[in-house]
């Protein structure tokens, strides 16, 4: 597209990089799309905040179908009838006291034991149709919100929830969103309480599956709290495009369109101008529009699109992925009144069907992995640094695309695929016309569409039902059409199993899953003009450390394997795509393994084995493989380790991946002969086993040495050791450091074959959020966490008394059976309460108790009362107080079995007696247990494991120690700064 004209100077910059702006060339349509959830935070001092709404939940498991089990929810008859009456947790009276309190992101599956009755493709987790008791979580969240917030929007925006969410706030029903990938939001405006408390409610049910992988539960991704004024820009409201005419010039300009749709949300016409300002990374101004008047009728919204162009720009690349700002400022009145800003890069893409993928004008190969949310210790509740340290990981080895199967990732993660520079096939969930299909690709698109990062849409992914079909045609082509109106920068791709017929006959880059699958060749000859990709490569199982199938116990080695027909190996799959310059590259399955699809085993493996790297990210060998086609630092990488007692004599199968010109193998300082590497492969020697050092010296074409690697035999485990990936981290509660263990002989060698276990002691302000050792079939928790449980006091019986004074009823073995049962105040409004009453009620100590934590909750009896525990006072004459009173519980003062609560209180006044609590329901007291997590611990797996540790709010020095008994200890310092 050629460069937009620039009629009139109207205003202009003069900056450092001597970039002109022109053109604020408005046009203005209505009525625009609004989307879900901003993905990226738009700060400013302006009326619109966005603020994180992780921390302070309170969760429980509810029940899959017993409403009991349910805490009572959607039991009142005219449930979803009458606005506001949300009932059991989504009531915002319900007590949620003795609920375990948490922040986000957050995954139950995790913490859940495997079980052979769970779905091995989910990772075999204790959920699902089989556990109705773990299949359905809730979380509530009371937040305040200032008197004069009043008059502004309020909305809530989820990232993503895993699944079937419904959301109340204070009794009112927001909605259910049933995909555990969208990202959704909902405007709360007209059910807030300003100057008050406010109950926001999420049910997650994660009965049903989506994937044939793990796909956790909960509320796994940010959920934040974003308010505007009534005239603001939409929901995911902008869209920013560049055209740049020659983007291999030294020096390019750029054409910058910025689309932008504000949303009228108040009561009365709307008049107001709207200004675009392109800054660059350091927030200088590199482009800006004048201020354009648009209007917008109340509850419309109005779409205005900018041109504007600017000279000598940064581009975003995968070197350097550089990062510039759209500033949208809208003024009613000449007052700022919603300022939005939009990150996104200047670059340019294409795919060629004779030449592959460019960017920017150069050809890139895409080295890609496909990978799902899925990590060691933590499951689907990835910390924004530990996909950062995901895709590092990634990059570590060449790669510079993800696909991410196969659904939408989540806002922080595309933010990071901006920000470090690795290219991103984005993926719907699932194919569909249908209205709920198409809102859930409008969503994606309208979410996703300016971040730099993506190159392209994935609309669907082995469609087995429509690959053979007429549908198939014609739901692509429909789909593909509809992804091109949202977003006509991109093109659009669907993840082909089969070709030539169905899908494949209208899609418009062809991604193909498996070459081996497929007649590649062919299709690409009866479709020259299409662009070819391969969508899914190799799937080739291999563990961590295995140089010897193991299958006892479900590892298989980690040698890339020859092809089988079925599936290709690592290096077949690179070879092939090398050899077709005009497909655009390929992206491995997987770059991590992921739990689940425990492909070729059954239980009791828990998880897959596809991945370059393990589920903790620790390096398999054929990271290395790949490292060294996809990477130009000069690195030799031997295997297998040389460890193998017993073995002496016997030919072991060494190779050698290299990016040396050759390579020289020295064993015990003998030279077993110079090879020269060959290109997109590999050395092999045979060499019979002899312990000591088995080295290979990676030589440049002159000769020169360059690079090295040597494996030596080890002795017996001695000492561990600690290293992470960062040893700061910011003091904010969501920073973590990626710690890995590693156990070592004496020498300080790590020990190939080490499975010690290993205990974790953490001191300062950090806590320890999982363990994983990337083992395929280890059954140990990723998790421990603390078990709350809730103590029904029940059996509650009242009679008059004088006075608040202590008398004989306290007492644990009392006979209050002729005393009145108590009764709900709330229904029986004409009962007039004695002037002060005692109360007695009964809860059960089990013997599980010992070692817990026992609190005491309770609701305001009276508007005076004084509370006893087995007859000793714990509190005297407190107030009503409309939440109520905790006591953590003296265990001197507690009882094996039945325990008795008494309370004297003064009669309450009848306006508070609905406020109260209900006798009917969960009544005015209930015992929470804790019983503490057990301590921290996890086994090496061919001597590696990983503890990701994360920061509190408080600054300080975070200490971890890892224990073992006959290994010398080791200690590791983490400083948490404030950020
Ligand atoms: C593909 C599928 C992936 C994964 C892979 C395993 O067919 O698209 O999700 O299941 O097979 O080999």
């Amino acid at each position: 597209m050629p460069m937009p004209k620039c009629p009139a100077l109207r205003g202009f910059f003069l900056l450092p990089m001597l970039s002109v702006v022109c053109l604020p060339a408005f046009t203005q349509s209505s009525p625009a799309q609004s989307g879900p959830a901003q993905s990226s935070p738009a700060q400013s001092s302006a009326p619109r905040t966005r603020t994180l709404f992780d921390t302070g939940w309170r969760f429980a498991l509810g029940h899959a179908w017993d409403a009991k089990q349910d805490f009572d929810y959607a039991t009142i008859p005219f449930f979803f009838a009458k606005a506001g009456y949300g009932d059991g947790p989504a009531s915002a009276k319900f007590d949620d006291r003795a609920w375990r309190s948490l922040d986000l992101p957050h995954d139950w599956a995790v913490e859940l034991p495997f079980d052979q009755r769970g779905d091995g493709n989910h990772g075999s987790k204790a959920i699902g149709r089989n556990f109705p008791e773990n299949s359905v979580g809730w979380y509530r969240k009371t937040f305040t919100l200032p008197k004069e917030d009043e008059g502004k929007r309020v909305g809530i925006d989820f990232d993503g929830v895993y699944r079937d969410a419904q959301v109340w706030i204070n009794g009112f029903y927001l909605g259910t969103e049933p995909s555990g990938y969208r990202s959704f939001h909902y405007d709360m405006t007209d059910y807030l309480n300003y100057g008050g408390s406010n109950t926001l409610v999420v049910r997650v049910d994660a009965t049903r599956e989506e994937g044939w992988f793990y796909e956790g539960a909960g509320i796994y991704r940010h959920v934040w709290l974003t308010e505007t004024a009534p005239i603001h820009v939409a929901h995911d409201g902008t869209f920013v495009s560049t055209e740049i005419p020659d983007p291999l010039a030294p020096h390019p300009n750029a054409a910058i369109t910025a689309q932008v749709a504000v949303q009228n949300d108040s009561l009365a016409s709307a008049s107001f101008t709207v200004e675009e300002q392109v800054e660059d990374a350091a927030g200088n101004a590199i482009a800006t529009s004048e201020p354009t008047p648009a209007k917008a009728a109340p509850g419309e919204s109005t779409e205005l699109t900018a041109t504007l162009s600017a000279k000598d720009v940064r581009l975003w690349s995968l070197e350097s992925p550089y990062l510039h700002t759209l500033v949208t400022t809208i003024r009613q009145n000449g007052q700022i009144v919603d300022r939005y800003e939009t990150k996104f890069g200047i670059r340019s893409i294409r795919f060629d069907p004779n030449t592959g993928f460019f960017l920017n004008g150069k050809r890139v190969e895409l080295k890609g992995t496909n990978d799902h949310q899925d990590h060691a210790g933590v499951g689907v509740a990835l910390p924004d640094d530990l996909m950062e340290f995901r895709i590092r990981q990634l990059k570590a080895f060449g790669s510079n695309a993800i696909r991410t199967s196969h659904n939408p990732p989540a806002p922080a993660f595309l933010d990071l695929c901006d920000r470090l520079g690795m290219l991103v096939l984005d993926e719907n969930r699932m194919m569909g016309t249908n209205p709920e299909g198409m809102d859930q690709l409008k969503s994606m698109i309208l979410r996703d569409r300016n971040h730099p990062s993506v190159i392209l849409w994935s609309v669907g992914n082995e469609e087995w039902s429509l690959e053979w079909s007429a549908f198939g045609e014609r739901l692509t082509r429909d789909t593909e059409a509809y992804a091109r109106r949202l977003d006509p920068t991109r093109r659009v791709t669907v993840a082909l199993s089969g070709s030539g017929a169905g899908n494949s006959l209208s899609t418009d880059v062809l991604g193909f899953n498996y070459y081996v699958q497929h007649h590649i060749d062919q299709m690409h000859a009866r479709f020259p003009d299409r662009p070819v990709v391969g969508t899914e490569e190799s799937s080739s199982e291999h563990t961590r450390g295995t140089y010897f199938d193991d299958p006892a116990h479900f590892h298989l080695v980690a040698y890339d394997f020859e092809a089988d027909g079925k599936h290709a190996s690592v290096e077949d799959a690179w070879k092939f795509y090398r050899a077709r310059p005009w497909a655009a590259g390929l992206f491995y399955w997987t770059g991590f393994d992921y739990r689940g699809e425990t492909t070729p085993f059954v239980w009791p493996a828990i998880s897959s084995q596809f991945g370059m790297v393990d589920t903790c990210g620790f390096f398999k060998d054929n990271a290395w493989l790949l490292q060294s086609w996809w990477t130009e630092k000069p690195m030799v990488h031997l295997l297998p380790h040389w460890t193998w007692p017993g073995k002496e004599g016997q030919e072991m199968d060494v190779r050698v991946y290299s990016n040396a010109a050759q390579i020289e193998l020295f064993l015990n300082g003998k030279s077993l002969g110079k090879q020269t590497m060959p290109a997109e492969s590999h050395l092999a020697w045979k060499v019979p086993y002899q312990p000591g050092k088995l080295l290979a010296q990676g030589y440049d074409a002159s000769g020169k040495k360059i690079a090295s690697d040597a494996v030596e035999t080890t002795t017996a485990p001695a000492r561990i050791q600690l290293s992470a990936n960062t040893t700061e981290i910011a003091a904010n509660g969501r920073s973590i450091s990626v710690v890995a263990v590693q156990i070592n002989d004496a020498e300080g060698r790590i020990a190939p074959d080490a499975a010690n276990l290993v205990q974790f002691h953490l001191t300062g302000p950090g806590k320890i959020i999982g363990v994983g050792n990337g083992d395929p079939a280890s059954h140990e928790p990723d998790q421990y966490v603390a078990a709350v449980s809730k103590i029904a006091v029940s059996n509650w019986r009242t009679k008059p008394v004088d006075s608040l004074a202590k008398g004989p009823e306290t007492a644990p073995n009392f006979d209050d059976s002729a005393w009145e049962k108590a009764r709900d105040p709330r229904w029986d409004e004409k009962r007039v309460d004695p002037p002060t009453s005692v109360f007695r009620g009964y809860f059960e100590v089990p013997p599980s108790a010992a070692g817990s934590t026992l609190k005491l909750l309770l609701r305001s009896l009276g508007e005076t009362q004084s509370i006893y525990l087995n007859g000793h006072l714990l509190a005297e004459n407190l107030p009503f107080d409309a939440i109520g009173y905790e006591y953590t519980l003296d265990p001197a003062q507690l009882k094996p079995g039945q325990n008795v609560v008494a309370i004297y209180a003064t009669r309450l006044e009848a306006h508070k007696k609905q406020q109260a609590f209900n006798w009917n329901g969960p009544g005015p007291a209930a015992v929470q247990q804790i019983q503490p997590a057990p301590a921290w611990q996890r086994s090496a797996f061919h001597g590696l494991a990983q503890v990701l540790i994360q920061s509190t709010p408080e600054p300080g020095e975070i200490r971890l120690t890892a224990t073992s008994p006959g290994l010398s200890a080791a200690s590791l310092a983490i400083s948490s700064q404030k950020p």
